[in-house]
């Protein structure tokens, strides 16, 4: 975790009570300064001014959610292979190494190889928006070549980055449900002082550290595990890519930033895959400053032509609803509306010959009835 990221995360709290106290350094084990004197806490402990709670830095990234040590023990498998320099003495502390595997979760599941590596090709695109010429590698079919190219640059990646630079940019960017961090890497441009991605896959956000420090080329490797570790303990000496850009663990309905802070909360088809969408919602609309706005897709929809024409594809009418309850959502907590984008596409990638294609609404909302916080 970069040290100036220290002002613009906070303590999460817990689903009862939302904290927010500042977040203090108490102990770092290991430390990392880049060229131009960005320097990264490897290893190292938080804590929370306000309720004491503490939370580890752990190869590079905070682990910012309330029940960390639950949350650390079920991913164990990853851990245990990581250097005990990545490692903070509160984790050391866990025992992993002594502790039966756990059986894997939900979550876990989501964090599996297969879902990870479609994100990495779908995030890959952005990453690379302009060497779409190299595609002939990654895809052997024409028909789905032809696909992402004629539709990959229409997507909701790229409305958002159209609409910052419009904008001029912004200060402050935070991104929930990152994955691996390419929509970030495709904003940095527009960016003028950090951009905070979140995720609550650690795998995820390991390789997202992983692209934004470019060690290696993760798409060319197949074993996911592998790579994830090698993000973790990897020595870090550079850092190629944009140098107020991090990376954190965290759960969106318990966002561990800065309130009343950020100009653009960003969340690309993720409010529709969270097991509480009206808590993410409550606590997104705390996050922003005033004339701050939410961008974020959710959930598909098939009132869009794009979608009808998928006939394979049969969506409940539920999910039409569903955009209208997540405006609802929004707007009962006092912001505002401003544009709608329907039938975005919005491609996966699930392997060299199969492609599936979906198409989401964007919405875009503002806040304008708060005061700026202190
Ligand atoms: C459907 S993927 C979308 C990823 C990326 N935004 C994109 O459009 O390519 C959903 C992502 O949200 C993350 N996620 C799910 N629930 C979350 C939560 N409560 N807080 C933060 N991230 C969450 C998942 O780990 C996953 O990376
Ligand atoms: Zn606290």
């Amino acid at each position: 975790m970069l040290v100036q990221t220290l002002q613009h995360i906070a303590c999460p709290g817990t689903s009862n009570i939302s904290c927010g106290g500042l977040l203090e350094v108490r102990d770092i084990k290991s430390r990392a300064v880049f060229r131009g004197g960005f320097e990264e806490i490897a290893a190292g402990e938080l804590e929370c001014n306000n309720c004491g709670h503490d939370y580890p830095i752990v190869g590079g990234i905070a682990i910012l959610v309330p029940d960390w040590r639950a949350y650390l023990v079920a991913r164990a498998n990853l851990l245990t292979r990581l250097p005990p320099n990545a490692l903070p003495d509160n984790v050391l502390r866990l025992g992993l190494w002594r502790k039966p595997e756990t059986p894997p979760t939900e979550d876990i599941e989501w964090e599996s190889s297969e879902i990870l590596e479609s994100y990495l090709l779908n995030q890959f695109l952005c990453f690379n928006a302009d060497q779409l010429d190299d595609l002939e590698d990654i895809f052997s079919s024409k028909l789905i070549l032809d696909s992402v190219r004629s539709l990959w640059m229409n997507g909701p990646y790229f409305t958002l980055r159209e609409h910052l630079s419009r904008l001029g940019g912004c200060s402050r960017i935070l991104e929930i449900g990152c994955s691996v961090g390419g929509g970030l890497h495709l904003l940095e441009e527009f960016v003028h002082e950090t951009a905070i991605g979140a995720d609550l896959s650690l795998r995820a956000v390991a390789v997202a550290r992983r692209m934004m420090l470019q060690i290696g080329s993760p798409l060319l490797e197949s074993d996911r595990l592998a790579q994830a570790v090698a993000a973790l303990s990897e020595e870090v000496t550079e850092r190629v890519r944009c140098p107020f850009l991090d990376f954190i663990v965290a759960d969106g309905t318990l966002p561990p930033v800065a309130r009343r802070h950020w100009d653009v909360l960003s969340s690309i088809n993720v409010i529709d895959v969270t097991n509480n969408p009206r808590q993410m919602a409550e606590r997104s609309v705390d996050l922003l400053r005033t004339g701050g706005m939410i961008y974020l897709t959710a959930p598909f929809s098939i009132r869009s032509p794009l979608s009808r024409r998928l006939s394979a594809v049969k969506y409940s009418n539920e999910s039409d609803d569903l955009v209208h309850r997540v405006i609802t959502m929004f707007c009962e907590k006092g912001l505002q509306l401003k544009s709608i984008v329907q039938d975005l596409p919005w491609i996966i990638p699930r392997g060299p010959r199969y492609i599936e294609l979906l198409s989401v609404d964007a919405l875009t909302f503002s806040q304008h009835n708060i005061s700026e916080g202190p």
